[in-house]
């Protein structure tokens, strides 16, 4: 079992040494739970790859405390910082050459490095504190539901890390939107993420290259390694719908739990479960990873879950539900 620390001063500067000796440790963030190592270490880095049982060749996101960092790692652009300016600290991670100081490791032996600043407030503590970055991947078995609360993180991992820092359940709820920004010219999303597609290109001004939305776009496959078309998923098998019909509600099996976006308005049984009140989606993607653990515990023989809407964090909520149903 792992220890779950709470973020008082004391345990912050522990957990900064033990990090530094190359130890592993279970972080929050805003979005997901991360499982972080000193990036600077190889070592350290591997024995991430070996706790998750992450194959090799998916590249960790490095995390750092402010835009000055950045020339720590890698060869940042105008672009870059400009948008650092303005998101960071936030969910959004930008791919940009590396510098050789990053362990080949870290990025899957690409030459290029993702690299984001959280804006968790206990977690950005942490980062202030290191004089290293901290390589961090979600802190799940490979392939597995993302953890969004310490105690998600123990009954993955528990058995093969020591620390875990509590700082409470994730305000996002998904992952980071990355953006690869290498060349200056072609900003391209590869990842659906917290901060919607939309926000970006507002501050840009002008429309930017986003994956398709589908579970196996290849071309973004190639991009970012660990897009595969299956992830995230519970163990129970999920069926994803454009809609769920109250017909279907009222003939539905014992043994299949049925996840709506909202809840409805009348009452339909303990088998219906909702990820929000009233479909706001913030509040459908702060649930979402909690409640498809909670129903892949509940003994289900299956879910079928029902599509967001494609535009703002629906596109990410819709991504994380495709992957999750991949078979
Ligand atoms: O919100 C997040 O981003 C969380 C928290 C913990 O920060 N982290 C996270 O990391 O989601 P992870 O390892 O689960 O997903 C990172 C993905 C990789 O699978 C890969 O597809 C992409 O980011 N990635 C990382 N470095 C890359 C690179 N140099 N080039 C292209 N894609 C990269
Ligand atoms: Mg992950």
């Amino acid at each position: 079992m792992a220890n779950i620390l709470q973020p008082t001063e004391e345990n912050l500067r522990d957990l900064r040494k033990f990090l530094l000796f190359g130890g592993l440790v279970g972080v929050p963030t805003e979005t997901v739970y991360g499982l972080a190592a000193n990036a600077f270490d190889a070592q350290a880095c591997a024995k991430i790859f070996e706790a998750k049982q992450r194959p090799a060749n998916d590249p960790l996101i490095c995390h750092i405390s402010s835009v000055e960092a950045l020339e720590q790692i890698c060869y940042a652009n105008p672009l870059a910082i400009r948008l650092a300016e303005r998101f960071w600290p936030g969910p959004l991670t930008f791919v940009l050459p590396k510098k050789d100081k990053i362990p080949g490791i870290v990025t899957a032996g690409l030459d290029s490095v993702g690299v984001r600043c959280s804006a968790h407030p206990e977690f950005q503590r942490l980062v202030a504190q290191c004089d290293f970055p901290l390589a961090a991947p979600s802190a799940n078995p490979f392939a597995y539901i993302s953890p969004t609360t310490a105690q998600h993180v123990e009954a993955g991992l528990g058995s093969k890390i020591q620390f875990i820092l509590d700082g409470g359940p994730c305000a996002f709820g998904v992952e980071s939107t990355i953006l690869d920004l290498r060349d200056e010219s072609q900003p391209r999303i590869l990842r659906y993420g917290a901060l919607p597609a939309e926000e970006i290109e507002a501050e840009l001004g002008r429309s930017i290259e986003k994956p398709a939305a589908t579970s196996a776009d290849e071309s973004v496959q190639h991009l970012a390694p660990g897009s595969l078309p299956k992830h995230y998923s519970p163990r129970t098998p999920l069926d994803l719908r454009g809609g769920i019909a109250t017909s279907e509600l009222e003939t539905l099996p014992p043994e299949t739990a049925a996840l709506l976006l909202a809840k409805p308005q009348q009452d339909r049984g303990k088998n219906v479960h909702w990820l929000s009140e009233d479909g706001k989606l913030s509040e459908i993607a702060a649930n979402l990873f909690a409640k498809l653990r909670e129903l892949d515990e509940a003994g289900y023989q299956r879910i079928i879950a029902e599509e967001a809407p494609e535009l703002g964090l629906g596109l990410a909520i819709n991504d994380r539900l495709r992957r999750a149903s991949f078979r």
